[in-house]
């Protein structure tokens, strides 16, 4: 059983299952409405309730104020209307520059930094998860890295590998270090979920291609994604491996199957290329007609995978990679 909730003043329709949430049918039907707890307690996804009935579980009322809907609570029972000014279609995320606080740079470990930064307050930054950002520092001009978390709060997470000769990766954490605000350009990239697939999802990452994993990962947990989910994630070597304990806690999601690859550990079969994540992948139990791949890391790589995966039955059109639009073949 279905109803269905108008929201204005887009005039935009999202049906609702009885299982589901506001939120939750919004995410999957491919709109955007701004969460954080997910929860009821911070009300950045407050509604006004124009008509219907929202269901108990989060209305709030206050005397001489319309009904406000927390729409990641409500489970409506009957059509509503809702005001909501920042609900906005798949397809209408503008690119925008904004000035944003630097929280911390940290080493995570082997030349890898954890970058957080903070967006203004009521200036929620909007972008897809698996989306990227240009870094506006003076005298760089290809400062891009994946947004390592999902859409929903103000704070961005960036992974920057900055090994001691890499001057560019090197002069953008001075910078950060430096500065207390940066100004950034976002949203980018067309790999991304705007919507939640409704097939089963392989992501596949080679070294800090893991931030855009990573953001794919928690927003499909966050919307309670209900296919299986498999996530590949290759390195050269073990302590490259930056964010095991964000790894692991996934390997406790019920129908998440993860895998990780390091070339120089005596307990893995990979011997030090990334062909083996390739042969790792070609044994996930999948019916590749029916799945949707994501795959983050050098065109190499990224080339490799699709490769391999359309002799397995994978269509062209179910392969996703940003490598494909930044370096064709
Ligand atoms: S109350 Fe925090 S996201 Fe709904």
């Amino acid at each position: 059983v279905s109803v269905e909730v108008l929201f204005q003043p887009g005039g935009y329709r999202v049906k609702v299952e009885s299982t589901e949430t506001i939120l939750e049918a919004v995410a999957r039907q491919g709109y955007r409405a701004p969460s954080a707890c997910r929860n009821g307690v911070c009300h950045i996804c407050a509604a006004k309730l124009l008509a219907g009935d929202p269901g108990p579980a989060g209305l709030l009322t206050v005397p001489d104020n319309a009904p406000t809907v927390l729409v990641c609570k409500a489970k409506p029972t009957s059509d509503c209307e809702l005001e909501m000014t920042n609900l906005h279609p798949a397809d209408k995320l503008v690119l925008r520059e904004i000035s944003v606080q630097v929280k911390s740079v940290t080493l995570l470990s082997a030349d890898v930094y954890g970058v957080e930064l903070l967006a203004p307050a009521g200036e929620l930054p909007a972008f897809y998860a698996g989306q990227y950002l240009q870094l506006l520092i003076p005298q760089l001009d290809s400062a891009f890295f994946s947004i390592a978390n999902a859409p929903g709060s103000r704070v961005i997470e960036l992974h920057i590998l900055a090994p001691p000769g890499q001057s560019s990766a090197v002069t953008i954490l001075a910078y950060l270090r430096a500065n207390p605000l940066v100004r950034i350009r976002l949203p980018m990239g067309s790999c991304c979920l705007a919507r939640i697939p409704e097939t089963p999802v392989v992501l596949v990452a080679a070294g800090t291609g893991f931030a855009q994993i990573k953001s794919m990962v928690e927003w499909l947990l966050a919307n309670n994604f209900r296919h299986p989910l498999s996530v590949y994630w290759g390195v050269r070597k073990a302590e490259e491996r930056y964010a095991m304990p964000v790894f692991e806690s996934w390997r406790t999601q019920p129908g998440m199957h993860c895998v990780a690859i390091a070339a120089d550990n005596p307990d893995n079969e990979w011997t030090g290329h990334h062909t083996e994540l390739v042969k790792a992948l070609s044994r996930e139990q999948t019916d590749w007609q029916t799945t949707a791949v994501y795959a983050s890391g050098s065109p190499a790589m990224v080339y490799a995978t699709q490769d391999a995966l359309r002799v397995l039955g994978l269509p062209d059109a179910q392969f996703h990679s940003d490598v494909l639009e930044y370096a064709p073949r």
